[in-house]
């Protein structure tokens, strides 16, 4: 049976306990949520030298002004960088460049020029002392706004200066077209790629039938 909808002062008497449901079963506290994106946190070190790491720990965390969140480990070069500098790019691969995207997340650019190894060009942004990925289809330009400690990593929020993106993967009103960009999602639990591309509906839109 459905579970009746509640409101914030109604107890809903129809739910069953979680321990007598037999529908669902408790895969414990984890980082299992879906999607979690891939994307390419961008850097120069202290002598200029651009590293990027892979980061899916991550996300939009305010529209005005707008604004992303990271969640590193303070080991990463990529860490060190941006409190360097305090300015990184946010680079999105498409799938096509999902083993290159790979390799920046599991080497680190503190022994290793990441870049020539994964044949990838590192390109200066515009306004801000961090590189882009120029084989990747689009980026955001952040300056480092703030961070907050949650235990193994630190979150880092990044305010948005500008997005950048290759004109192959824009709409005929200068959007980015998800179908073309096709980005790449983690999946935590089973540690596998996926790519996103499928539009199933207009959002604020069709859900409007359900209104009374
Ligand atoms: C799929 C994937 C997701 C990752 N997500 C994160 C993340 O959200 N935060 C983090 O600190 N490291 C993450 N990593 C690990 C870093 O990308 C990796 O340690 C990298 O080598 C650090 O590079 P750096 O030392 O040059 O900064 C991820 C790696 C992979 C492969």
């Amino acid at each position: 049976m459905p579970a009746k909808k509640t409101t914030d002062t109604q107890i809903d008497t129809t739910t069953k306990n979680c321990a007598e449901s037999e529908e669902f079963k408790s895969i414990g506290a984890s980082t299992t949520a879906f999607p979690t994106p891939v994307w390419l946190i961008a850097t120069y070190d202290k002598t200029g030298r651009p590293d990027a790491m892979v980061a899916a720990w991550a996300g939009i965390a305010n529209s005005t002004p707008p604004c992303v969140f990271v969640g590193i480990r303070p080991g990463r070069y990529t860490y060190e960088n941006i409190l360097e500098n305090r300015e990184f790019t946010v680079c999105i691969p498409s799938e096509e460049y999902a083993k290159e995207a790979d390799y920046l997340g599991i080497e680190s650019g503190r022994e290793t020029e990441k870049f020539e190894a994964a044949g990838l060009t590192a390109v200066r942004a515009g306004k801000i002392n961090a590189p882009y990925i120029a084989e990747f289809p689009m980026y955001l330009a952040c300056k480092l706004k703030d961070r907050m400690n949650l235990g193994s990593h630190i979150v880092v929020i990044g305010e948005i200066l500008d997005v950048w993106a290759q004109e192959k993967v824009l709409d005929e009103h200068g959007k980015v077209d998800v179908s073309k960009l096709k980005p790449l999602a983690f999946a935590p639990d089973s540690q596998m790629y996926h790519v996103l591309g499928d539009a199933v509906g207009k959002a604020f839109s069709i859900g409007k039938e359900f209104k009374k």
